[in-house]
This record gives C-alpha cells, sequence and structure tokens, in this order.
C-alpha cells in the first residue's frame, strides 16, 4: 500500500450509510429482498404507476433525511481535507443517493446514481433540491408543469452519471478503496480492474468479502465506522 497517497480515489456503497439506519440492498434482508427493483427503479416501471415508485421514493428519503452520518462518513470528509492540506486530492465516488457524505463535512462528492433529495422535471429537465415527499400533485418550480416530477436517481436501465469525470479521476489516482460495495453493479463494480490495469494499488473496506474480492490486493474487513477510519489512519489521515 502507498505510504502516503497523494490522490485518492473512494468509491463508496450502501455499506458506508448501513451504520446510519439506510438499508443496503443485497444484505440478507436488504431492499432489493423486499421490494422488486423491476416495479420500482426503472423508467417503464415509473411510467407505468408512477404513483407506486414515487410513494416508494418517498419511503426512502423520509430515512433519509431522518438519518445522521456516522464515523465512516466523517472519517472521509476529514481524509479530503486533510489530503487537501498536503497538496493531494481525494475523489469521493458514491453510488448511494442519501447526502450523508455532505452532511459529514465531504466539500466534493460525485454521485454516480444521483441524488435522491433532489427531484427532476420530465418535461423540461430542470433538477431541483427535494427532501418532502413526491407525488404527481406537484408542480415543476422551473416550467410549472403538473405531475412531471421524478426523482434525479438513477434507475436501471439509464445511464449513470459523471462517467468522464469519474474516468479521468481514475486514471489520476495513486489509490483506489472501495467501502461498503458488494461489487454487483457496473459500471461501478468495474472500476477496481480499471484501476489494476492501470499499475493503481487497490483496496477494499467491506463487512465480508464481496462479489469483486478477488480484483483487490488489499482488504480489511469490519463494520465501515471503525475499520475505514482505522485504514485512513494508517495513511496518516
Ligand atoms: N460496513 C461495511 N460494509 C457493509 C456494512 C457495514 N456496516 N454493512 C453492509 N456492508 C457491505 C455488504 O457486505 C455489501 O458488500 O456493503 C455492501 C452493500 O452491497 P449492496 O447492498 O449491493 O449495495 P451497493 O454495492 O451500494 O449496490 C450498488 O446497486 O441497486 C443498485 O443503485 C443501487 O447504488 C446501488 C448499487
Amino acid at each position: 500500500m502507498t505510504a502516503s497517497p497523494e490522490t485518492i480515489f473512494v468509491l463508496t456503497g450502501a455499506g458506508v450509510s448501513a451504520e446510519s439506519g439506510l438499508g443496503t440492498f443485497r444484505d440478507r434482508g436488504g431492499i432489493w429482498a423486499r421490494f422488486d427493483p423491476m416495479r420500482l427503479a426503472t423508467p417503464e416501471a415509473y411510467a407505468a404507476d408512477p404513483d407506486t415508485v414515487l410513494d416508494f421514493y418517498d419511503h426512502r428519503r423520509r430515512g433519509v433525511v431522518a438519518a445522521a452520518p456516522n464515523a465512516a462518513h466523517a472519517a472521509l470528509a476529514r481524509a479530503e481535507a486533510r489530503l487537501a492540506e498536503r497538496g493531494g486530492r481525494l475523489f469521493l465516488c458514491t453510488q448511494n443517493v442519501d447526502d450523508l457524505h455532505e452532511r459529514a463535512g465531504s466539500q466534493a462528492v460525485t454521485h454516480m446514481h444521483g441524488e435522491l433529495l433532489k427531484a427532476r422535471c420530465t418535461a423540461c429537465g430542470t433538477v431541483t433540491p427535494w427532501r418532502a415527499d413526491l407525488s404527481r400533485a406537484e408542480s415543476c418550480p422551473a416550467c410549472a408543469t403538473v405531475g412531471r416530477m421524478r426523482p434525479d436517481v438513477v434507475w436501471f436501465g439509464e445511464m449513470p452519471m459523471h462517467l468522464d469525470a469519474i474516468d479521468a479521476a481514475l486514471a489520476a489516482a495513486d489509490l483506489f478503496v472501495a467501502v461498503g460495495t458488494s461489487g454487483a453493479i457496473y459500471p461501478a463494480a468495474g472500476y477496481v480492474r480499471q484501476a489494476r490495469a492501470l499499475g493503481i494499488p487497490t483496496c477494499e473496506i467491506n463487512l465480508e468479502p464481496p462479489d469483486n474480492a478477488d480484483a483487490f490486493d488489499d482488504a480489511r474487513y469490519g463494520p465501515a465506522s471503525t475499520a475505514l477510519p482505522r485504514f485512513l489512519a494508517e495513511l496518516g489521515l
């Protein structure tokens, strides 16, 4: 492991918010074990039954608003600041749609699967911060169209966001760290191999070995709230 890396690419998944009480997707009893993603997290589902889809995201949005960041989020915010002080950069790419990284103090967060606390108008494309429930009765603050607002999250079958910026940051990194992700969903699950192909050392922080564990050079297993701060301390962050 690079003793003091200057540019760290960190990819987070649902496991980093698990200890804040937000559900993961593929653990036992996870969100996709209780709800059918094909009925709730696709453009087709939204077109066919918008009220059911909006209701599902209302429930999750309320959970995000009620949650608080945990020590893993705080450790990443501290590491970002400390790395910047010494002229380095921490590029935080998250698959999560919650705002816990921001609430913990991270200044630059790239949400490749969008953000649940934003709503997008499918008539004009305007994205608006949105913390309340979102129903078809709502109108777009920009174009006033009624009934065309959706959560600004990436659904199955849709293109993830900020892919060019993510690829550029990955190419510039001298360490790749994945935290709390099962390595089940691409393109995020492929970033570790992309890093390896570039000769970048890789480490995963997880509760247990995920699907792509064999792709990592190193690993620290345990809850993110203790394993991640401990790992970052090894790097002097
Ligand atoms: N600390 C660290 N890791 C944890 C913890 C914890 N307290 N709890 C669970 N984990 C790990 C699990 O072992 C698992 O490897 O977090 C991972 C969660 O995996 P998923 O539930 O699949 O979540 P994620 O990898 O983020 O899913 C990726 O799939 O459905 C889509 O859009 C959704 O962004 C999500 C994407």
